[in-house]
């Protein structure tokens, strides 16, 4: 899959995208990050970006032509049309559920703001979703872009070694991962759980059901209130 982003620091978005899984998954062709500076597409002396807000208070507003000339750019540079995303704190939560989904899309841009925002009338025409972190405020977009494109990345088929590891994660049935131990099997700090060592499958999975389940209700019982558990997990419990 493709991402496109749009933002002025386009050097930190290719080097968060650059390492680790998300790095291993550009190098194996699995994903493609292009990054497109406003800046390049500002038309006075002093590639202005940004100017005052209309109706005065603090800060600067991200003007309309530079951005909407960048996505002209993203735009003419791949044959699939863009579904363009903005990222800001007003936007909808992303979830793991959202991530999936866009995770399948053939390409998708990420407009990052800066200052106070983007011009609204841009934001009205070019931009199909409006995408949130969390309910803080970042100084800009490209931090929660780089955690968008990490998160959508390392789900590209093929880009983690271990394939059961995306199933495997927090979130992806709808609860919370269940722990995990390595070697020495005995500690100062603690003992394996002896379930672990015990070879059996079935007995292994229903204790991490159980740990999983129990973690949710503890830590985010909200999550408890929308989960339909699968035959598998409801099988696993009954036995
Ligand atoms: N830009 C600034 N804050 C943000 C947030 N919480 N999520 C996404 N983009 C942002």
């Amino acid at each position: 899959m493709r991402i496109d982003v749009v933002t002025l620091f386009p050097e930190f978005v290719r080097q968060c995208a650059g390492i680790g899984v998300v790095g291993r998954a550009q190098e194996r062709g699995l994903l493609q990050v292009e990054t497109w500076n406003p800046r390049d597409f500002a038309t006075d002396n002093y590639r202005s970006v940004d100017d005052r807000p209309y109706g005065g208070g603090p800060g600067m507003v991200m003007m309309i032509d530079p951005l909407r000339a960048a996505l002209a750019a993203v735009r003419a540079a791949a044959p699939e049309p863009a579904h363009v995303i903005y990222l800001s704190p007003q936007g909808a939560r992303l979830t793991q559920r959202r991530v999936a989904k866009l995770a399948r899309m053939p390409r998708f841009t990420l407009l990052c703001g800066r200052y106070e925002g983007v011009d609204e009338r841009l934001l009205a025409h070019a931009v199909d979703e409006e995408l949130s972190i969390g309910d803080y405020v970042l100084s800009g977009g490209e931090l929660a872009a780089a955690v968008l494109i990490d998160a959508v990345g390392r789900l590209q088929e093929g880009a983690l070694n271990d394939a059961q590891s995306a199933r495997q994660d927090s979130f992806s049935d709808g609860l919370l991962d269940c722990p995990h131990y390595t070697r020495p099997e005995q500690d100062a700090l603690g003992e394996v759980p002896p379930v672990l060592l015990s070879g059996d499958h079935a007995a292994i999975r229903r204790w991490r059901l159980k740990q999983s389940l129990g973690r949710t209700w503890l830590r985010r019982p909200d999550l408890l209130a929308r989960l339909t558990l699968d035959a598998e997990a409801r099988q696993l419990l009954e036995e």
